[in-house]
């Protein structure tokens, strides 16, 4: 397995190891040399599509006012409340809508491998579901948050044409020493980003639109900051992984967001290691 370019294995195994007591949640086992696996459907099991059932249903319901008008407009069209969904069954829609594919993987991945498929337009995604006793908190991403907070969102041109640059950029960022201000890029838009339309401010953000307390922390809490998106800002802004944000960023549009990352980041990364970090 390990005969190729991609991060070893064992090697990634053991960095996550280290850094979390509980290890990495999803089997490892079987995966290809690009970290993929079969989504085996044969594996979810009753309990397992209970949980999705109930997860689906308690996220849909404070969706309205809430999600941006992609999200919504993809979910309803999508359908998939029911079950656990199929990826083959939905790549062929997502293909045809903007030419990404959704893989099966076990859960995290080394930052390369991520980058990688990002950048041939193929979104990871989570094969493993949280079991019932974790229905409000998991240590990693599941097939929910991946799926239903992500999916819905490749359906939109210009998402799915910014996550491939991100995808693209990665890559060129682990040369350049600018991972850790493109992380936060990730994570203060995918994850986390909030849109403003005409009704009001929405969120567009996997993280939020996956999560029943954050969606209604970012969007309606007097606690929390939200500005103006401001690329060098976000690059500055240290973020919670476990915890709600402090700090949502907003965008006018997707289009602004595609525009304003497009040019080279190589500078941008010399004079982010001058300025200073913000505290989230
Ligand atoms: N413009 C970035 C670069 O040159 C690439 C990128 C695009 C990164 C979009 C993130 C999002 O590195
Ligand atoms: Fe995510």
């Amino acid at each position: 397995m390990n005969e190729t370019n991609q991060p070893g294995k064992a090697e990634f195994m053991a960095s996550v190891a280290a850094r979390s007591s509980h290890g990495l949640r999803g089997d490892y086992s079987r995966m290809r040399d690009d970290y993929t696996v079969e989504q085996d459907y044969s594996r979810y099991s009753p309990d397992h599509q209970q949980v999705w059932r109930r997860l689906y249903a308690r996220q849909h319901e404070l969706l309205p006012g809430r999600a941006c008008r992609a999200f919504l407009s993809a979910l309803e069209s999508l359908d998939f409340g029911d079950a656990i969904p199929s990826f083959d069954a939905v790549n062929e829609r997502l293909h045809a809508a903007t030419r990404w594919k959704l893989v099966a993987v076990p859960g995290l991945l080394p930052d390369e491998v991520f980058f990688g498929h990002l950048a041939r337009r193929q979104f990871p995604v989570t094969v493993w579901i949280r079991e019932p006793e974790e229905f409000d908190y998991i240590v990693e991403p599941d097939i929910f948050h991946d799926f239903f907070g992500h999916v819905p969102m490749l359906f939109d041109a210009q998402i799915a044409d910014y996550l491939q640059a991100y995808g693209l950029g990665g890559l060129k960022a682990q040369q350049l020493g600018g991972l850790k201000y493109l992380a936060r890029l990730y994570w203060y838009t995918i994850e986390f980003g909030l849109i403003a339309e005409a009704g009001g401010v929405r969120a567009y953000g996997a993280g939020i639109l996956s999560s029943p307390g954050e969606i209604r922390h970012a969007l309606e809490s007097p606690q929390a900051h939200r500005e103006r998106f401001d690329l060098i800002r976000v690059m500055q802004t240290k973020y919670l992984i476990d915890d709600f944000q402090k700090t949502y960023f907003i965008v006018d549009s997707f289009g602004q967001l595609f525009d304003e990352t497009a040019p080279d980041f190589s500078l941008l990364y010399r004079t982010l290691a001058r300025l200073p970090e913000l505290e989230p």
